[in-house]
This record gives C-alpha cells, structure tokens and sequence, in this order.
C-alpha cells in the first residue's frame, strides 16, 4: 500500500517521478504528489485522485528540480485530502518525507514536538514522523565520523519510532542526496548511469536500470547520484547485494489490451508454462524444485501442513489442500494468515508450514510466517515478485516466475500458485504412496493445462455476451464442491472486487442451509457442475435453485448433459484431469467477472479502496 519513487540524477526528477508513480498506481490511488529540490526550497506539487491528477498539478508548478521524491497513497491516517496527501515538508522547511506504512506512537510524538514550535498542516502520521526528524536534524544529530548530519537525525528519529515504515527523505541543505529505511514496507535502490533511484517496487525503475539493491528491514541507505551506502539502525555497515532484474519494462506495459486484468487472464498459458519450466524429474514422474531448502527425508517426516495467506491466495491455499490430502494423503489446514497471526493455534510438531503470497509483502501473511518461525517451525513460501520480503525470511520456497501482475484483481498470479500447489501435491504424494504410473499420468496432465488454458479462452467472446446480459444484476451466488469450493470463493471474490456486484462463494450443497435464502429471478448463480461422481448431487442443487427461479450460469465440462431447459447459460471448459480442473475452471469466472466489469464501466485495474499489496494491518 502507498507507492513510493525517489530520484537523484541529471534529468529533471518529476516527470520520472510521475512515470514511476503510474507503474505503482496498483498500490493505492488515493492521492498522489511529488517534491523537487530547486531554488533552494522544496517544490511540492499534491492532489486528491489519480497520478493522472497530479500530472496536471505538476504542469502549473514547473517543476525543475534534479531530485526528488514522489508518492501515490492509500490512504489510513486521515482523510483523501490534498492536505494529507505526501510528501509533507516539516513546518521549519528543512525536510521533506514520503511514507508507506503505519507510526503507531504518532500522538505521542506529535505532543512532544507541539510545545516545541512545530506545527502540523495534516492528520496523517506521516506529518508528525516528518518534524520528528527536521527536530533530530536541527537540534540533536551528532555525526559520526564519515557519515552526514543527516543520516544520522533519520537514524535517531527512527529509534522513538514504533510501527511500520518505507521512507524516502530529502534535507534542504543535503541537495542531491536522499535517506531512505524501511521496516515492514518494502523499498529498492535502482543504481543507474549517473543516477539513483529509490521505490517500492522494481517496476516504477527497470525503465532505468536492471541493477537493483533490495533493502532489509533495519537498514538505512544514503543516495547521491554516484554512491549509495547502507547502514543499519544499530550504524553498523551493510555489504550490498547487487541484483539483475531478469524483466524488462515491456512486461509490465498492457500492449494492445484494455486493461492489465485482461492481459494478464489471456497471459496464462504461457505464465503457467513459466511457472512449471525445468520443474519435473527426468522419469517424468514427479516434479522437482530447487529453493526448498529441505531434504527429501525432511520431507517425508512431515504429518501436517498447514497454509496461511490472505485474499485470492488463501484460495489457492485451499486448493492446494484438496490435493495433497487427496494425492498424498497428509492433513493440511489453511487459514486467513491475519486470523493465525492472533489465534494461538496448537500446531502439531511435525507441521511443515507454507504461506502463499504474490507480492510476498502482505503484512498479514508476514507476520504469520514471522509467528511460526517464532515458534520454531520451518516456512517455505510460494511467491512471485523475486526478493519481495517473504521470499527472503522464508526458509525456502518456490517462485512462480509468471513476471509482473499489475491488474489489482490476481489472475495468473492466481493460476499459477494453483498450478504449483498440483505440483506439490504431487511431489509429496511421490514420495508416500502415489505409483509411477499415476505420477506420470499426473505430470502430463499438468504439461497439458497451458493448452487446456487456451481452450478455455476462446470462451471469451461467449461469456462476454452472458456478461452483458447479467451485468445489472446486484447479487450473485457461486457454487461449487470439492476442489471448485475455493474456486467459487475466487468468482464471488473476482466479482465483487472490480464489479462491485454483491456475490458469495458456497459449497453448492451447503447453498440450502442459508443462502437459498437469497434466491429469486433477482440473484443468478453460477454453478461449477464437472463430470464425476457427484455430478448428479450437484444436478440436484441446480433444480433446487430453478425451482426458486433463480437464473443459472452452468460451467461445465464437455462430457456433462445438463437436463433441458435448467441452466439458463452454459460455459464448457475441456475435461481435465482433477489436479488441473481447478485452473481451468477459473478461467470462466475471471472472464465473466472482468467483462461484466467492463459492461458497468468499472475501473477494473483500479478498483474502488483496494490496493494490491496490503502492507498495513
Ligand atoms: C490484496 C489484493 C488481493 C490479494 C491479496 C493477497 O487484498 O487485493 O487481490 O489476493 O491482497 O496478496 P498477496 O500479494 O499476498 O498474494
């Protein structure tokens, strides 16, 4: 949450600025604003809305400065305001800040420094984080030898500071350098060719480079345009790491699609053939990964797992559970990882312990992964963006190498854990009980389902005329069993974030015992009716439904009749096998919810108070 951009250089900072805030527009669209250095003060040009609204700002402020900061917000302390957007410059002009993150002791700070003469302009945190430091700056920083002023007031105020923080801060008579530290909100150097940048997230910099230094919690970096240093809190030196990003900018632009949602859904096949690439044995039989970090003998110790994530990762979670209790037959749980983070649970001593995330930065899913650790057992983790903070406090893991996912609404993030929970399923599973025979069956299924993929999306100009005719419609209902449970939670999920379509996921036997509440000829359900043994259960479920009027959307595979006349629309996807079903059935739902978006006129890669990282509680 919150997009952040600081750059020192020789190219006029603001437009860059602007650029990079556009490509973190995903992490909160609030507000937006920008600060240049020139004419020997702080130029700060901010607005309510879009990037695209400061962009305009910005043209009346001729802004011409060499460095600068920038920051696209979602907003928590304080209201969408102009005054509240970042950055905030302290009441005595001497610093200007941008923040992503949460001061939780902000009043008691702010009562400190209001009997000093400071005064605040806004509600935010942020604000009071920003005259905490000009404080430092003017009256108590001592330097230590070889190191400015500056870092060291950041560095002191950080140390009276409690709660969450990814800063950048520029000081009036520190020009062309920048302070930047980060505790739970992640941040990246770019080091280019006479310049360097700092930000949330590569994308908002790969334009400018590919050398990258991924920032630790506790760490403190000092920026020119020439050098960077990092220390700690503690003032203790840190040797960097200098990092290639194996991604270029035109990975992470839509190219001729509408939106980054549907480029991303049309995207899948060749992300899940990304995802399993160099992942099966040489006999064909299981498949294999490399930063497990854990032996298979640890392996087959394990009598438990359990996974924790939140949002459209926890149902890939869920799905995941479903089959490796099928596959290879260990008990796995799964929960919301802000409800574990708090709950106490007793976990059993052989529990391997997994967490799920794309962005690998969501706090809840962190602090969950931190509380395991905490209590001694191993976690590896699925995710996507490479260095992201749960990536590297993870034991181990599995990346999903699908590339950026801009669209705030997962789609082949989504697929792509799902396709590689199947492979864990299957992995664990080869080494219990599962024959050759099946893990070859199993791994051809799992090469076949990019193909399987594309089938299903030349449904799309099918299901966009469904869209249109179930569009106006204000409640939804998506029903499925078994593995397509959690993909039902996935569509009602889909639907209600980019459509705002009120919609609940239910195990379509359990629809009875409450929900059927909710049918008329006013709230369609979506039905996932596969082939398999309980077909006909859920054939039952439908009829209970028409028998209450209530309009049917039927997913289907190619060897399901339906009874004439139940489903009012029937999508068919190819029949697969059970560990690629749950992908390929996802395909319709995230079609159905992104054209019926697109009929309502939704800002569908910007939907309304979300953000794609969740780094706040
Ligand atoms: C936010 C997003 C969801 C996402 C969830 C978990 O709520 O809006 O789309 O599924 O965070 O994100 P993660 O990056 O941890 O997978």
């Amino acid at each position: 949450m919150c997009g952040i951009v600081g750059y020192v250089g020789k190219q006029k900072a603001a437009p860059l600025i602007i650029e990079g805030l556009k490509r973190l527009e995903y992490r909160g669209y609030d507000s937006a604003g920008v600060a240049v250095f020139q004419g020997g003060k702080f130029e700060v040009a901010k607005k309510i809305g879009r990037v695209a609204n400061l962009e305009i700002e910005a043209s009346h402020h001729r802004l011409t400065g060499t460095f600068g900061i920038g920051h696209t917000r979602w907003a928590t302390h304080g209201g969408v305001t102009d005054a509240n957007a970042h950055p905030h410059v302290s009441s005595d002009g001497t610093i200007a800040l941008i923040h992503n993150g949460v001061i939780e002791n902000y009043g008691k700070i702010k009562n400190f420094l209001l009997p000093k003469g400071y005064t605040f302009k806004s509600e935010t945190d942020t604000e009071v984080l920003c005259n905490l430091i000009a404080y430092h700056y003017a009256k108590e920083a001592v330097a230590r030898e070889g190191e400015s002023r500056f870092v060291e007031s950041v560095r002191k105020t950080l140390h009276h500071v409690e709660g969450t923080y990814g800063i950048v801060v520029m000081a009036l008579d520190a020009p062309g350098e920048l302070v930047t530290a980060r505790k739970g909100s992640p941040l990246i150097l770019g080091l280019g060719d006479g310049e360097s940048l700092v930000a949330s997230d590569v994308s908002a910099i790969v334009s400018r480079t590919q050398s990258v230094v991924y920032l630790k919690d506790g760490e403190i970096a000092h920026l020119t345009a020439s050098n960077f240093a990092i220390t700690t809190l503690g003032s203790d030196s840190v040797e960097p790491v200098v990092d290639k990003v194996t991604w270029s900018i035109t990975d992470a632009e839509m190219g001729d699609h509408s939106h980054f949602m549907e480029k991303e859904i049309f995207e899948q096949p060749t992300a899940l053939e990304n995802a399993m690439r160099g992942r099966f044995s040489a006999d064909g039989s299981t498949a294999q990964f490399g930063g497990l970090n854990i032996s298979a003998g640890e392996f087959r110790g394990i009598e438990r797992f359990m996974f924790c994530a939140c949002g459209t990762a926890l149902h890939a979670c869920m799905v995941t559970e479903h089959l490796i209790e099928e596959f290879a037959r260990i008990p796995v749980e799964c929960d919301y990882a802000s409800e574990f983070r708090y709950r106490n649970s007793p976990l059993f001593r052989n529990t391997l312990f997994f967490v799920m995330s794309q962005s690998g930065e969501t706090i809840d899913t962190l602090a969950a992964m931190r509380e395991a650790k905490r209590k001694g057992y191993k976690v590896l983790a699925v995710n996507n963006v490479v260095g992201s903070t749960i990536a590297r406090e993870a034991d181990g893991g599995i990346y999903q190498h699908v590339g950026p996912e801009v669209g705030v609404a997962s789609t082949k993030a989504f697929t792509s854990q799902l396709l590689i929970g199947a492979m864990l399923a299957l992995y664990i599973g080869r080494m219990r009980d599962l024959s050759f025979g099946a893990g070859v069956r199993y791994v051809e299924a799992l090469k076949g389902a990019p193909d399987l993929v594309r089938k299903a999306l030349l449904q799309a100009d099918h299901i966009k005329a469904i869209a249109k005719r179930y569009a106006h419609y204000t409640d939804m209902l998506f029903l499925g069993r078994l593995s397509l449970f959690p993909i039902a939670l996935e569509g009602a999920l889909k639907l209600k974030e980019i459509s705002y379509i009120h919609a609940e996921g239910y195990p379509a036997a359990e629809m009875k015992h409450g929900p059927i509440a909710l049918v008329s000829e006013k709230c369609p359900s979506v039905f996932f009716a596969p082939s398999g043994e309980i077909v006909n259960k859920i054939i039952s479920s439908m009829q209970e439904i028409k028998a209450r009027k209530g309009p049917i959307i039927a997913i289907i595979t190619e060897r399901v009749e339906l009874p004439a006349g139940l489903a009012d629309e029937t999508i068919v996807i190819p029949e697969c096998h059970e560990a690629v079903l749950p992908i390929v059935a996802s395909i319709p739902v995230q079609l159905l919810s992104y054209y019926i978006a697109v009929e309502r006129g939704c800002d569908v890669d910007k939907p309304r108070n979300l953000a794609k990282s969740v780094t706040v509680e």
